[in-house]
């Protein structure tokens, strides 16, 4: 088992292992004085971990509850969470008491975002069960739900107090599901990490887990310990992600979120070396190795599709653009520039990549 201790405004380990699951109740009951724990999970999941997560708890002598929704990003709105918010006050949890987030980034993000809000911050255990989650969500404090205007539009930054990644969990992940994370992996690799890079090309689907969730794990640490509120180097953590967005938009969210972001590093790479920023080394490694986990990398959309949805991209600050780009194999840096620039530089990428 690794440890990871995350310094953000509340210090937490993130610990990344096999069985972690049934250790939950030995973790709560040492962190805090809890009388009752509420496990938040979606209806799969449920099937899946609840019981052996509610066993371990109750064995420690706290009441536990369980509040299950059905799964999928149309379950992170206000409809759900006003439910779980007064599921938390009809089951009497005092500010003591824990949630228990178990599942993936939905789960997560709406758990979290309830464990903000609720009594104005409650005890949050993160339990990850995907590999996007165990490498992204579940770490960092980002909690949100969706509004009918857009994704994660009402949210609050809230750390959990622990954070436990199951790498069990992952044996019962769909195949496209874990792919979705796998375009997550790349991208920590593509911004600061070209020894992960290395282990992914030789590894490809194969790889060690507990490395790359430990070393992504790190990594995020590394970003969040320096710049909590994203207002700066967080924004490295959006490679590829800029484009990706406006795929995912464009195919009404047909295009799964990494699927859309190995696009979105393709096109990033390609419109980076264009303009002399990498070489073509660079750039073709990188689609490489994303080729080879199986991603497609062609999106289909025409220029004039592409370039006019950038100007509602939620990262934009005025009128411009904080860009992620590659510059080296396994480094990434963050370049300011005005929105009508960024057009004229991700147009080579686009257009390569339609
Ligand atoms: N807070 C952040 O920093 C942050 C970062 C990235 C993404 N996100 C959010 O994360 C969400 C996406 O997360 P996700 O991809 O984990 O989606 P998800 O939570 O919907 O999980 C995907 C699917 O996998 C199933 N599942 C989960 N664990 C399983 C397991 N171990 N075995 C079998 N099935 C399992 C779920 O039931 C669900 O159907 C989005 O809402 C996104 O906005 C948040
Ligand atoms: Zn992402």
């Amino acid at each position: 088992m690794n440890t990871i201790t995350v310094n953000a405004s509340r210090a937490y380990e993130v610990r990344i292992g096999s069985g972690l699951m049934d250790t939950a109740g030995k973790e709560v009951s040492s962190l805090f004085s809890a009388e009752k724990c509420v496990i938040v999970t979606d209806d799969n999941v449920d099937k899946l971990y609840a019981e052996a997560v509610k066993k371990s708890i109750a064995d420690e002598g706290i009441e536990v509850f369980k509040y299950v929704f059905p799964h999928g990003e149309s379950s992170k709105c206000a409809a759900t969470y006003v439910d779980l918010i007064n599921f938390l006050a009809e089951s009497d949890l005092s500010r003591s008491d824990v949630i228990v987030a178990l599942g993936g980034g939905v789960t997560g993000d709406l758990a979290g975002f309830a464990a903000a809000t609720y009594l104005r911050g409650i005890n949050l255990v993160q339990i990850p069960t995907t590999l996007l989650a165990m490498v992204d969500s579940s770490v960092g404090g980002k909690t949100a739900i969706d509004l009918p205007r857009g994704k994660n539009l009402c949210g609050a930054f809230y750390q959990p107090h622990l954070v436990l990644c199951d790498t069990d969990a992952l044996k019962t992940l769909p195949a496209d599901i874990f792919l979705d994370g796998c375009a997550e992996v790349i991208k920590y690799g593509c911004l600061g990490n070209a020894e992960l890079l290395e282990h992914l090309e030789k590894q490809r689907l194969d790889f060690d887990v507990d490395y790359v969730i430990s070393t992504c794990v790190s990594m995020k640490r590394d970003v969040v310990n320096g710049d909590e509120f994203d207002r700066g180097m967080r924004q490295l953590l959006n490679l590829g992600h800029t484009a990706g967005h406006v795929i995912e938009k464009l195919s009404n969210f047909g295009v799964s979120h990494g699927r859309a972001v190995a696009m979105g590093m393709a096109i990033i790479s390609e419109s980076a070396q264009n303009a002399g920023m990498c070489t073509k080394d660079t750039s073709d490694r990188i689609v490489e190795l994303i080729k080879s986990f199986g991603f497609t990398l062609n999106h289909g959309y025409t220029k004039e599709e592409f370039l006019p949805r950038f100007v509602s991209d939620k990262k934009r600050t005025g009128s411009s653009i904080t860009a992620v780009i590659p510059v080296s194999f396994g480094k990434s840096k963050l370049f300011k520039m005005t929105i009508e620039d960024f057009k004229q530089f991700i147009l080579t990428g686009v257009e390569t990549w339609k």
